[in-house]
């Protein structure tokens, strides 16, 4: 089995936390294999739950209206949550539940091996993040460790909330920027040494 597929194996047999007695479908996440980039929300709602995929309701509406205006479809992306089953009636996901389900999301990246990871809200920020404040640093490139993370306000926030909606729109519009910028990163070669330089 594709290793991936593997992971998605073990996290709709997972019984880890609590959210295991009262999910439809446990919601691994969907994408190619090799994304460039990895969108990370925090948890299933309602229709994320029946149908066991991430981003299928209104905030996935819109998550898809913002990837067109970058000129992304969503099958060109990796999306998942911190927390891959749904807290009952769509409540915050709690400390233990993030960190019974956080290992599973570790493992993805690790064999993704995107170049930009784009968190959705502060949950799955502070397992990048831990001591940053939304309000702060969305819209901030953060390198973690061997990760460029990129926070964002959660896009079913800015639905509710007009000026939210224009900050994460402005958000959104800099990913190519900041992606070019994490590319350049990672391709990034020592200057030459001296005795090269004399050879000119
Ligand atoms: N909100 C999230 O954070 N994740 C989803 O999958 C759907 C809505």
């Amino acid at each position: 089995m594709e290793e991936l597929e593997q992971i998605a194996a073990e996290i709709r047999a997972c019984t880890a936390c609590i959210l295991h007695r009262g999910r439809t479908l446990a919601v691994p996440g969907e994408g190619p294999a090799d994304a460039t980039i990895v969108f990370v929300g925090e948890a299933p709602g309602f229709h994320e739950d029946q149908q066991g995929r991430p981003f299928v309701g209104q905030a996935g509406q819109f998550l898809e209206e913002l990837l067109a205006s970058i000129g992304l479809r969503r099958d060109q992306v990796y999306i998942t949550n911190i927390v891959k089953c749904r807290p009952p009636g769509n409540r915050d996901p709690l400390p233990d539940e993030i960190a019974a389900c956080s290992p599973y999301l570790d493992r993805q990246l690790a064999l993704i091996r995107p170049k930009l990871v784009v968190t959705l809200g502060r949950f799955s920020m502070a397992h990048f993040l831990p001591r940053a404040r939304i309000s702060e640093v969305h819209g901030q490139p953060q390198r973690v460790g061997g990760i460029i993370c990129y926070p964002m306000y959660h896009p079913a926030a800015a639905l509710h909330q007009p000026a939210l909606r224009r900050t994460v729109e402005e958000d959104f519009r800099r990913i190519p920027e900041v992606l070019a910028k994490a590319e350049g990163v990672a391709e990034y070669q020592p200057p030459p040494q001296p005795e090269q330089l004399r050879l000119f």
